[in-house]
């Protein structure tokens, strides 16, 4: 066999053992979560399936919402757009939802995301639907998303956020990670220290 397509036949599968690795930790993350109120949602990692449904729950989202999640007006999450954020490998990219059962075809009510942008590193964003505001869903998927990151060598979670949205703001103070915030063109620049 020529020395070129053993280097790639083991490539492809390395990349086939990776990918097969991340999946299985993406499958041991499905869990039920506690809100403090009492109520339970279920958590899982995002699956190429979910398209229509994020494109639902982001109808779902206030303009605000939506604004303060993507830094602009879009009444509409489009089919190819949806495609992408479903479509994660688990490792670079990954995103957990939150359903309100466990039932495959149940709402997603809640994302978190990250991508990474350096081998430690990783920009992350959160968004919540409306309704399901203001009962700890935010920072309790941010932590998953923390303890799963962490698994994939990565010790630094950043953000972007308005300097108008208090919420998410408090929630980063809260967060129980350290972290350090400062100005750059009208928003907030934040990192998390995630390593424990
Ligand atoms: C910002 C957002 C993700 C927060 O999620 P959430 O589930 O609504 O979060 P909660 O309000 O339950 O949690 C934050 C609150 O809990 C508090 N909190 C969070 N962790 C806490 C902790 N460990 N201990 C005590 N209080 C805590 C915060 O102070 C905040 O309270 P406050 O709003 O009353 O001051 C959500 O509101 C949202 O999706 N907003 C629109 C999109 C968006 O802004 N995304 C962020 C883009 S980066």
């Amino acid at each position: 066999m020529p020395e070129q397509d053993r280097a790639s036949r083991s490539l492809t599968g390395s990349a086939a053992r990776a990918a097969a690795q991340s999946e299985s930790a993406a499958a041991a993350l499905a869990r039920s979560l506690t809100l403090p109120d009492g109520a339970t949602l279920r958590l899982r990692a995002i699956c190429p399936d979910d398209a229509p449904r994020l494109q639902a729950f982001h109808g779902r989202l206030s303009p605000q919402a939506i604004c303060f999640r993507f830094f602009g007006v879009m009444p509409e999450l489009t089919s190819a757009f949806a495609e992408r954020l479903s479509q994660v490998d688990y490792d670079e990219r990954m995103a957990v939802v939150a359903t309100p059962s466990a039932d495959a075809s149940a709402p997603i009510i809640a994302v978190a995301r990250y991508e990474r942008t350096a081998r430690t590193e990783a920009e992350f964003a959160l968004a919540v639907e409306d309704d399901w505001q203001g009962r700890g869903i935010g920072p309790r998927l941010l932590w998953a998303l923390a303890e799963y990151a962490r698994h994939h060598e990565i010790t630094t979670f950043t953000a972007e956020v308005m300097y108008t949205n208090e919420r998410m703001l408090a929630l980063l103070r809260h967060a129980r990670f350290p972290v350090t915030m400062r100005m750059r063109e009208g928003r907030v620049v934040a990192r998390l220290d995630i390593t424990d």
